[in-house]
Order: structure tokens, then C-alpha cells, then sequence
């Protein structure tokens, strides 16, 4: 079974993440999405919120795992016993970061392969902190999230 560990923040998740997950579960036969538990970096939404909008986002989408993580890939990799893993690469200024982290990843775990799939061109400039921002000063983010991530985001900046 071919089996893809597709990692990020995912604070929150947008329609770019969704495009990247839809096209993914196209060539694996199970994605596990893995949210980075990260200590040093404040986030917007709790770890459990995330995981609860990409749930509901994907609406108990067969063959699609969501589970967190803390620590390095590679170690998640392994205790998954996966070796594949899948980021979306949108414009250039994606490269060099994604470039330096896949080379570390293959470094420490040798069996480990980084796919990148390219975004689709209407998400090329979409990101969490784009559409955050867009959130508090109530701009339209009608086409950028799913419908449950645009109401945890009005909810969450409705006060600020
Ligand atoms: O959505 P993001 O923030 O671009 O995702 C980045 C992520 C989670 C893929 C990356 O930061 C990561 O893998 N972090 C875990 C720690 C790790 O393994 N770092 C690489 C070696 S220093």
C-alpha cells in the first residue's frame, strides 16, 4: 500500500492545503496529514482546533488520516513506517526553504523521498497568514478556505 505523510502548520487550512490533499490522495492509497505540534511558534489556532477544521473540511474522507506531531519529520516518518512525503510548491520563493528542508529530512533518514507537487495557478499566492490577515480586516475569503475555516476565523477575530 502506498502510503504519503503530507506535514504542515496548517494554521489554518486553506483551499491551497485541500487542492494539495485531493490531488495527493489521487496517486497514494492513504495520506496521513500531519500537523506540527510546535512549541517555539505561536500559532492562531490550538493544535486541536486545526485537526477539528481539517476533519470537518474533509467530512470523513476515506483513506485520509489527520493526526499531529512534535519533534522532527523524519521521526514521525518512521514511527509511521512511511517514507514519502508531500508538500505543495507554489511560487519560486517556496524553493530554496523546501529545497533545504528536504535535503536535511533525506540526510537524516536515507530511505526518505520528498515528492512536491505544484499548486494549482488560483491558490500560487495563497497562504494561513495571507487569508489571516484578510480575516481580521474582514475581507472576502469566501474562495480561499472552507466553508468550517471561514467561520472559526470570524469567530476567532470578531473581537479584536
Ligand atoms: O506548513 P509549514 O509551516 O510550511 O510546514 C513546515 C513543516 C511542518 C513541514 C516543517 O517545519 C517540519 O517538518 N517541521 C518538523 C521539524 C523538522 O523535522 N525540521 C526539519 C529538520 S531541522
Amino acid at each position: 500500500m502506498k502510503v504519503f505523510v503530507y506535514p504542515g502548520s496548517f494554521d489554518p487550512v486553506t483551499n491551497g492545503h485541500m487542492d494539495i490533499i485531493e490531488r495527493a490522495i489521487g496517486i497514494c492509497d492513504k495520506l496521513i496529514v500531519g500537523i506540527l505540534i510546535n512549541n517555539k511558534k505561536e500559532s492562531t489556532f490550538s493544535v486541536k482546533e486545526r485537526e477539528d477544521m481539517l476533519k470537518s473540511a474533509l467530512n470523513g474522507r476515506a483513506n485520509i488520516e489527520v493526526t499531529s506531531f512534535s519533534g522532527l519529520l523524519v521521526d514521525f516518518m518512521k514511527q509511521n513506517n512511511v517514507t514519502t512525503v508531500i508538500r505543495g510548491l507554489r511560487a519560486v520563493s517556496d524553493f530554496e526553504n523546501e529545497f533545504q528542508l528536504a535535503l536535511l529530512n533525506k540526510n537524516q533518514y536515507p530511505d526518505m523521498e520528498t515528492l512536491f507537487m505544484m499548486t494549482s495557478s488560483n491558490y500560487l499566492y495563497l497562504s494561513s497568514s495571507m487569508v489571516k490577515e484578510l480575516a481580521i480586516y474582514k475581507g472576502n475569503i469566501d474562495s480561499y478556505v472552507p466553508a468550517c475555516v471561514k467561520e472559526a476565523l470570524i469567530k476567532k477575530f470578531t473581537n479584536i
